[in-house]
């Protein structure tokens, strides 16, 4: 079979039976994608398929014929890092680091599938469409809450999505979206007044 991973054709020979995670892992050494659980309930797997996210352990590598495969390794353009890899680093939105790149993975998913207009089970009005705008904390928290971090940086994620969607607001020039940072420095000055 052949698909393209990180933007090279890659030609393998795997068994009908090997998960995309395992054939990524062990096939082309891309060890950036961590197998958590194994059985779809961490996210730590998470990949780009096609510009969708998908849970790598949960999926044949065969089915994966033709298809634009991108992975963690595959962010970083002529040495820097994407956006929100460093805004990871920024907000410490990791201890361990295992489930980072599913974090990130997702993370960028989050983003483009708000920007597309898509809604969450987090979202009120599901009547009017749904923008970048609206990607309120909770709205982060639902549409993360397939990646399992054990420990337990959920807060800072939470910040450095919020953050990385402020940015690209911002673009836009647009009213950024309030971080628990933001609120906490706004808690700290007013504690000075
Ligand atoms: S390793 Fe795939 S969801 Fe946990
Ligand atoms: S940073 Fe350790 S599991 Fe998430």
């Amino acid at each position: 079979m052949s698909l393209s991973v990180n933007g090279q054709v890659c030609t393998l020979m795997v068994e009908p039976r090997t998960t995309l995670l395992d054939a990524l892992r062990e096939e082309l050494a891309l060890t950036g994608t961590k197998k958590g659980c194994d059985r779809g309930e961490c996210g730590a797997c998470t990949v780009h398929v096609d510009g969708r996210r998908v849970l790598s352990c949960m999926t044949l590598a065969g089915m994966q014929e033709g298809k634009r495969v991108i992975t963690i390794e595959g962010l970083e353009r002529d040495g820097e890092l994407h956006p929100l890899q460093a805004a990871f680093i920024e907000h410490d939105g990791f201890q361990c680091g295992f489930c980072t790149s599913g974090q990130i993975m997702s993370a960028v998913a989050v983003i483009e599938e708000a920007k597309a207009g898509w809604p969450s089970a987090a979202t009120a009005d599901m009547r009017r469409p749904f923008t970048l705008a609206d990607l309120s904390a909770a709205e982060i928290r639902e549409r993360m809450s397939g990646n399992l971090c054990r420990c337990a940086c959920y807060p800072n994620i939470v910040d450095t999505v919020a953050e990385a969607a402020g940015r690209e607001l911002n673009l836009f020039r647009r009213a950024p979206i309030t971080t628990n940072d933001d609120r906490r420095g706004q808690a700290s000055k007013g504690g000075d007044e």
